[in-house]
């Protein structure tokens, strides 16, 4: 599979097989993410693997309630670190960079799961202190994304998007 047909065949997987992720396939998983972009090259950001259930239900409520994300076998939890940006680029680096480091990274974990036969899903960490406290963050780090990732057990309808001539201006 290449980039594009990754790209192309990713889509957001709310139920996953109950067999667990491999341990190379889950460090290809995680390498992917290490390999993205970043403001320069700070990765500022940190990712807790989880596995057990109580932490799991934790990040449920961490997620409004989203009840399937426990259902994945392994979850990541992406936090942004907001200080570590700050560092070099003041204010942008702690409102905004820090973040796009994390959601680059996310990205690149998403499209690799395609790759390896895995399902994943964007989940928002909607109150981000219950999230961190799940997954135990020191502080200064803020949770941002909760990933389940897993073996899909679906294969939902495809979404639609906007036509590119809505979003996109050639000069
Ligand atoms: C910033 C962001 C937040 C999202 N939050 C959630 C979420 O909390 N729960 C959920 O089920 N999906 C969430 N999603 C997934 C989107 O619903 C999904 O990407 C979108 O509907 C398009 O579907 P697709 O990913 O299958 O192409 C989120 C995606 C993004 C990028």
């Amino acid at each position: 599979m290449n980039v594009l047909e990754a790209i192309n065949a990713r889509q957001s997987i709310r139920a996953y097989e109950s067999r667990p992720v491999e341990p190379e396939k889950l460090e290809a998983v995680l390498s992917a993410a290490n390999r993205a972009a970043s403001a320069a090259n700070l990765q500022a950001y940190h990712i807790s693997v989880v596995r057990d259930d109580a932490r799991k239900l934790a990040l449920v409520a961490a997620a409004a309630g989203q009840k399937f994300l426990a259902g994945a076998p392994v979850v990541l939890v992406f936090a942004v670190d907001p200080a570590r940006s700050a560092a070099k680029y003041g204010p942008r680096g702690e409102q905004i960079y820090c973040m796009q480091d994390a959601c680059a990274a996310v990205c690149n974990a998403m499209l690799a799961a395609v790759e390896l036969g895995l399902g994943a899903c964007w989940v928002d960490a909607v109150f981000e202190d219950l999230a961190g406290k799940a997954v135990g963050l020191p502080p200064g780090l803020r949770a941002a994304v909760i990933l389940p990732l897993g073996y899909p057990a679906e294969q939902p309808p495809r979404t639609s998007r906007r036509a590119l001539s809505d979003l996109v201006t050639h000069l």
